[in-house]
C-alpha cells in the first residue's frame, strides 16, 4: 500500500533528498514534471512532498485543480506548523502549495530565502523525497532554493533557446554548488533518440566550458495526453497511467 504523507514524522527520523526541478527558459514544463514526478515516487512507495517553490507565479494548485487554504508564506511567518499547511493527494503524496491567494511569496528578501531554503531539509525529515517545483529564471531566488537541493534536475527541451537556458542553469548552479550533484531531464522530446541528442550537445559544452560531467536522468517524450490531463486538471498517471510521458516519468522516478 502506498504510504501518504498527511501525519506528521516521526520527530529526529532520517531525512529524505531534496530533489529541485529547474530549467531557465519558462513553459519546459518543470511543473507537470515535479507532479508527475512526485506522484511517481509515491506509487514507487516513497514518502513524497512536492514543494511549489515557483514564489512569484506558484501553479501547482491550478495544474491540480486545488483551492489550497494554507500555503508556504504561513509556515514562513510561523503560523502554521508545516504539517498542518499539506495537502494531501489521492496520489498518495504531499504538496505544500505556493499560494492560497495572499501573493505574500513574490518578494522575498534574502533573509526569508534563507528561511525557505532551510525549511527545505526540515521537510524531508521522516520523508523519502521532497521534490521541489522551482519558477522560470535564474534570479536570487530560484538559485539559492537550487543551491539547497540535495539533486537538482534541470528541464530542457530541444528548442536551442531552452538549451542555452539549461546551460546556463547549469553553469549557475556548478559556482554556487562546486561539484552538486546535476542531472538533465530532456522533456517533450520528439522522440528518444532525438532527446539523447539534445543531452549529448548540453553535456558537450558542459564537459568543454565547465570541466564537469553533466548525468542524464532522463528523456521524457512530447505526449498529448499531458495537455490533456492539464486541461482536466488531473495527474497524469491517474488519467493517462499508461501514456508514454507517463512511462518516461516513472523510468526516472526509479533511477533516481
Ligand atoms: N512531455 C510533454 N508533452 C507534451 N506537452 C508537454 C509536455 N511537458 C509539458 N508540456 C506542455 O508544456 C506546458 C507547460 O508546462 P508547465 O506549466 O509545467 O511548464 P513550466 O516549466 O512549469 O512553466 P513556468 O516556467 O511558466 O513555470 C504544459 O501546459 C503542457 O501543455
Ligand atoms: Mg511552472
Amino acid at each position: 500500500m502506498t504510504r501518504t504523507l498527511a501525519s506528521a514524522p516521526p520527530a529526529a527520523a532520517p531525512r529524505g533528498r531534496v530533489i529541485a526541478i529547474a530549467s531557465g527558459k519558462g513553459g519546459v514544463g518543470k511543473t507537470w514534471f515535479s507532479i508527475t514526478l512526485a506522484h511517481a515516487l509515491a506509487r514507487a512507495g516513497q514518502r513524497t512532498l512536492l514543494v511549489d517553490g515557483d514564489l512569484g507565479l506558484a501553479n501547482v494548485d491550478v495544474q491540480l485543480g486545488l483551492n489550497p487554504l494554507h500555503d508556504l508564506s504561513g509556515v514562513l511567518t510561523g503560523k502554521l506548523p508545516l504539517e498542518k499547511a499539506i495537502l494531501p493527494q489521492p496520489g498518495g503524496f504531499g504538496i505544500l502549495p505556493g499560494r492560497s491567494g495572499s501573493g505574500a511569496l513574490a518578494s522575498l528578501d534574502g533573509h526569508a530565502l534563507d528561511h525557505v531554503a532551510a525549511l527545505m531539509p526540515r521537510a524531508a525529515q521522516g520523508r523519502d523525497a521532497v521534490v521541489l517545483d522551482l519558477g522560470a529564471g535564474l534570479d536570487a531566488a530560484v538559485r539559492r532554493l537550487a543551491a539547497s537541493a540535495d539533486t537538482l534536475l534541470i528541464v530542457a527541451t530541444e528548442e536551442p533557446t531552452s538549451l542555452t537556458d539549461a546551460y546556463a542553469a547549469l553553469k549557475l548552479h556548478d559556482r554556487d554548488r562546486p561539484g552538486g550533484d546535476a542531472r538533465i531531464v530532456v522533456n517533450q522530446a520528439q522522440d528518444i533518440n532525438s532527446g539523447r541528442r539534445t543531452y549529448e550537445a548540453l553535456a558537450r559544452a558542459a564537459s568543454v566550458f565547465l570541466k564537469r560531467d553533466v548525468p542524464l536522468a532522463g528523456i521524457i517524450r512530447r505526449d498529448p495526453k499531458v495537455r490533456d490531463a492539464i486541461r482536466h486538471q488531473t495527474p497524469l498517471l491517474t488519467r493517462h497511467p499508461h501514456c508514454q510521458a507517463a512511462a518516461d516519468v516513472e523510468l526516472i522516478a526509479n533511477g533516481l
